[in-house]
This record gives structure tokens, C-alpha cells and sequence, in this order.
């Protein structure tokens, strides 16, 4: 298969996620093709979608016919079968269960065409081990960030049997999308970002639990310090700057002390128990009580394509220094 070949895409699942990437794909001009088993998603995806373009056009990252054309290319459908009837590519949107996403991978084996690939959007599970065997060699995990129609990353992560022509067609394609596709050689659990993020929640958690700091400092200091220097040096170019033998002597400071592991944090289970669970409930380490949720969505996503627009620069694949 050659990347003009992918006309048409298949997106099972219409849930959190689902719709963002349909519109992406739609977006740049591919036929979308979406599939849920609950029907009741499709009034809710398309006045996400709809909505979120709206947003782009007001952000200036797209035209005002845009909208019309976009919704055109997206069908939802009632079955599978219509679903991935054609479709080069089938992406996998599903809950993040296993027996959910090992039932919708005995369905698609049943119908999808022998050479479609098949992109799983899973944040955590070794879908791998869940694929039917004859279709490993198409399979891929391509992991969209929420909201998926903002933020550039996906991971890739190819699987020990993905085929390397795989590889080599995901990559630009996503690429082509205007996204930017980062590749991991093979599955570990979190791949990059949720496995450093699983870390810097447990220092959250000990620094918050313990008093050192307020939620609004805590955020405020991210924001002002490490939030913009990443985006200029990441993590490992850091290094070069720090110096690595200061780096070195950091590792061996006796004074630091890491967050012990705890899986209880007082801040996330006082918070579960009183169902203060974030924007869904109204109210979590934020209150949101009085607004509207749909609003407060917006307006994230509206402050995310601010940020993202105005630093595309850092984004660039030649480096910045
Ligand atoms: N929510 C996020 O922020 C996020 C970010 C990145 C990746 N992901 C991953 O994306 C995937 C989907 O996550 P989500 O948050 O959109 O989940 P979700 O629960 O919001 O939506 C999942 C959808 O799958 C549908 N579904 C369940 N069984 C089905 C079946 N047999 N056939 C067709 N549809 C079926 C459900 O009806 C639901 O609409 C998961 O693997 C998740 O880990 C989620």
C-alpha cells in the first residue's frame, strides 16, 4: 500500500476521542467513516465536531467552508461492516477495556480487508497481546493527546510483529496531517508521556499532601518555569545546558529525598470519596460550579490552540539550537 492509497477511514469508537480524530481526518480531505455501538454518541460527536472546528476558524487554523466540508466527509454509520467497508485504515477508539477491545478486534479480523492497517488509540494496554495473530503484522498503536484535534502529538508505537512498511506509511501520514508523530521502538506501558507524567503526579501528590505548596502555586510555578522551557529544549537537550557532571553531583545529593510511592494520595482520595472528581462533577481540585461544562471545555481548548499556534516554531523537526 502506498500513502495516496488511504482514502477512506474507518473510527470505531465515538466517544472522548473518537470525534476529535475523525475530524482531523476528515479535515484534510480523507473519506471518515465512524462507528459506535451506542448510537446515542452521534448527536453529541457531531456538535463536537462542528464546535471544535468552529474554534479552529476563530483561531485563523481554518477556513469558514471548512465547516461544511469537514462534516461532509464524516458519515456515522449503523454497522461495522459499513464502517470498514473500504477502509485502507481502521482506527481503533474503543473503551479502554481489554475483553471490549479484544471483541472489537475479532469483529474488524471478520470483515476489514486483508491490507487495511489497524491503529489502535489505547493510552496504556499491551494491545498486542489482544489482536488476532494474522492481523499483528498491520497493527499499530497510534496514541492521540485530548483534545485530539489541538495537541500534535502521537505516539507510535510499533509492536514486535508490526511490519517496518507499517511504520513507514503511519509516520507520514500522520505527518501530513499536520501532527507530529514521535516513534517508540517497541510497547512499554505509558510509552513516553503518561510514564513521565506518572512521576511527576507522585511528586504533585507529596508535595500538595504534605502542605509545601497550594494547587494555584504549584500550577502557577510549572507555568512559569519548566512549561516554557521544555518547549524550547524538551527533556534531554536540558542536560546540555545544566551540564552533565552538575547533573551527575545532582544524582548524588543525600539531602534529596524522592516522594515515597503511594497509590492513597490524600489529595486524589479525598476528592473521590466526596465525588469532587474534576469538570464532569463541577467541582475537583478547581470549582467550576455555575458554568457551563461544554464552556469551560472551550475555553481550555480555545487557550491550547493560543499556545500551540503561537509556538509552532518549537515544533519545527530541524533543531532550534
Ligand atoms: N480520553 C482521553 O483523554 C484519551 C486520550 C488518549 C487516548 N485515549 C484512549 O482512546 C480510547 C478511547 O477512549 P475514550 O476516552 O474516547 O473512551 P470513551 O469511553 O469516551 O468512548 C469509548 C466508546 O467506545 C464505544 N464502544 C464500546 N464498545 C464498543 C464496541 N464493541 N464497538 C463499537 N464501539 C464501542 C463506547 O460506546 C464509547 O462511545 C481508549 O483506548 C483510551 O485509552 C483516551
Amino acid at each position: 500500500m502506498d500513502i495516496t492509497d488511504i482514502k477512506k477511514i474507518a473510527v470505531i469508537g465515538m466517544g472522548t476521542m473518537g470525534p476529535g480524530i475523525a475530524q482531523v481526518m476528515a479535515h484534510a480531505g480523507y473519506e471518515v467513516a465512524g462507528y459506535d455501538l451506542n448510537k446515542d454518541s452521534y448527536p453529541l460527536a457531531r456538535q463536537v465536531i462542528a464546535n471544535n472546528l468552529d474554534l479552529l476558524i476563530e483561531a485563523g487554523m481554518a477556513k469558514p467552508e471548512d465547516l461544511d466540508k469537514t462534516m461532509a466527509k464524516i458519515k456515522l454509520v449503523d454497522t461495522m461492516e459499513e464502517a470498514l467497508d473500504g477502509a485502507q485504515v481502521v482506527v481503533e477508539a474503543v473503551s479502554e477495556k481489554r475483553p471490549i477491545k479484544k471483541a472489537v478486534y475479532e469483529e474488524i479480523d471478520k470483515i476489514a480487508s486483508p491490507d487495511a492497517m489497524i491503529w489502535s488509540n489505547t493510552s496504556t494496554l499491551n494491545i498486542f497481546d489482544l489482536m488476532v495473530p494474522a492481523r499483528l503484522p498491520r497493527t499499530i498503536i497510534v496514541h492521540w493527546f485530548a483534545p485530539p484535534q489541538v495537541l500534535p502529538l502521537i505516539e507510535v508505537v510499533q509492536g514486535s510483529e508490526t511490519l517496518p512498511e507499517v511504520v513507514d506509511l503511519t509516520l507520514p501520514f500522520l505527518e501530513g496531517l499536520g501532527k507530529r508523530p514521535v516513534l517508540i521502538k517497541n510497547y512499554v506501558p505509558g510509552f513516553i508521556i503518561n510514564r513521565l507524567l506518572r512521576i511527576l503526579g507522585r511528586e504533585t501528590y507529596f508535595l500538595l499532601d504534605n502542605g509545601y505548596v497550594t494547587p494555584e502555586d504549584l500550577d502557577m510555578a510549572v507555568k512559569a518555569s519548566i512549561a516554557p522551557r521544555m518547549m524550547v529544549l524538551g527533556l534531554a537537550q536540558r542536560y546540555d545546558f545544566t551540564g552533565l557532571d552538575l547533573t551527575y553531583a545532582n544524582l548524588h545529593n543525600e539531602e534529596f529525598v524522592d516522594a515515597p510511592v503511594d497509590d492513597e494520595p490524600e489529595f486524589v482520595v479525598s476528592r473521590v470519596k466526596k465525588n469532587h472528581l474534576g469538570i464532569k462533577t463541577g467541582i475537583g481540585v478547581y470549582d467550576y460550579r455555575g458554568r457551563d461544562k461544554a464552556d469551560v471545555i472551550k475555553d481550555r481548548d480555545r487557550y491550547l490552540l493560543k499556545v500551540v499556534n503561537s509556538l509552532q516554531f518549537c515544533l519545527e523537526k530541524k533543531r532550534l539550537l
